[in-house]
């Protein structure tokens, strides 16, 4: 959906440097047919009846793109209020959503209860007793699940692993049993199932299936002592591959859980996936304002850096860099760096890139997931456009920020 034809690049039937010429730069453009084939191959893999993909929208809380999966059918993994609002502004119906999230405010809890969303993803004793408070109060029933810290190493950068021991996410299993426990003394809350998240760009499938053993083992505690569940989540977090190295093999993924899950066929699975439906949608176009050669660097500086895709900055990640339109000539290694006033601030390093000159549009690609979700302001610069592309379509998405917006509320 993103590639060359000839040497231009292109977001399925629009060139990308007329998207720039239209739109300006820095820009975020999404191709909505690469959003529907992913979800398409997410939900192929996970064939077990009753199987619900909860797309994760911290990744792209786009409102085009989630109105997009919400109308495949979709629900929804939230972590805020302001997440819980957009997922049901875009359709995503209460009883498809659940909400994670290690610090719950109050009134993000009766949001979710007056919502009637599926379940509270509960990560501690003390949100369970507010959570039952907040039903209470507002003299309705809420669904919840416990989640559990599985204490597996999902493998993956130590920014995004969650599921050890040492993480501050979930419930470790006596704890958890004991929130059940309390759980069903309470007319008001209701045992919808469990939930299990290991980390992010998780790449392979061992981790899942020791996760899934655990949590496994820990309903059979369960259901001995009377507590029933519905469904078992066990989160999201499959890797992709950004041009370098093998995504996670989603196909394999699923039938290794189906296994695991095979004691419990009454039990709904739910998967959590954001990154791999978004991922490879998305392309990042930034203009080049200068090439910068120092006797150490040959430095190409971009109108887009970490304040746009903080990944780079962040993680060490690395994304391919690509010329929206091809040149003949041989290639250098540079460093894509952008313009914020810190050394971080990189887009690439080591980058080889042909011809490449001033004015010229670069494309960050698999910039989908966790792009624009993760940008600021940093440095006051307003925030890039997001356009959606449809064939040969394209339309603004969310405006591009102005100066107005960035001292919006300063008095
Ligand atoms: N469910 C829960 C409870 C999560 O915490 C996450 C991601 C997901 C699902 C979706 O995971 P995914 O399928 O997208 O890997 N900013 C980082 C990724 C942080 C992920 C946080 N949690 C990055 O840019 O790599």
């Amino acid at each position: 959906m993103i590639e060359y034809r000839r040497d231009r690049l292109f977001v399925e039937g629009f060139p990308a440097d007329r998207l720039v010429e239209r739109f300006g730069t820095p820009l975020y453009a999404y191709s909505t047919r690469a959003v529907l084939e992913a979800y398409g191959r997410v939900r192929a893999a996970f064939s077990r009846p009753g199987t619900m993909v909860c797309y994760a929208l911290k990744a792209n809380p786009n409102a085009g793109v989630c109105r997009l999966l919400a109308r495949q059918g979709a629900g929804a993994e939230v972590v805020s209020g302001g997440e819980l609002r957009r997922a049901l502004a875009a359709g995503f119906p209460p009883e498809k959503i659940v909400f994670s999230g290690v610090g719950k405010t109050e009134e993000e809890l009766r949001l979710a209860v007056r919502s009637g969303i599926l379940a509270v993803n509960l990560e501690s004793e003390a949100e369970l007793d507010l959570l039952d408070d907040a039903a209470r109060s507002l003299g309705r029933r809420a669904g919840f699940s416990v989640r559990l810290n599985p204490d597996v190493d999902a493998g993956t950068h130590e920014h995004v692993t969650t599921g050890t021991a040492a993480a501050k996410f979930g419930v470790e299993r006596p704890r958890a049993l004991a929130m059940y426990l309390k759980a069903a003394r309470s007319r008001r809350l209701s045992s919808q199932g469990i939930h299990c998240h290991i980390g992010s760009q998780v790449t392979s499938v061992a981790p899942y299936r020791k996760a899934c053993a655990a949590v496994v083992s820990f309903v059979g505690d369960l259901e001995r002592r009377g507590v029933r569940l519905g469904f078992i989540d066990l989160g999201g977090g499959m890797g992709v591959s950004y041009g370098f190295g093998k995504g996670l093999d989603l196909p394999a993924l699923a039938s290794a859980l189906s296994k695991e899950l095979s004691s419990w066929p009454d039990k709904r699975l739910i998967v959590e996936p954001g990154r791999c439906l978004v991922a490879g949608a998305g392309v990042l176009l930034t203009t080049v304002l200068f090439r910068k050669k120092t006797t150490k660097k040959d430095f190409i500086v971009t109108d887009a850096g970490m304040t746009e895709l903080l990944r780079p900055a962040l993680y060490g990640a690395k994304h391919p860099i690509l010329p929206a339109r091809r040149r003949k000539g041989g290639a250098s290694v540079v460093d894509v760096v952008g313009p914020v006033c810190e050394t971080a601030d990189h887009l690439g390093r080591g980058v080889k890139l042909g011809p490449c000159k001033q004015g010229d549009v670069l494309a960050v690609l698999m910039a989908g997931a966790y792009g624009f979700s993760m940008s600021s302001q940093y440095n006051s610069r307003p925030r890039p456009a997001e356009v959606l592309v449809d064939g040969n379509r394209a339309w603004i998405s969310r405006q591009r920020e102005t100066y107005r917006d960035i001292i919006r509320g300063e008095v």
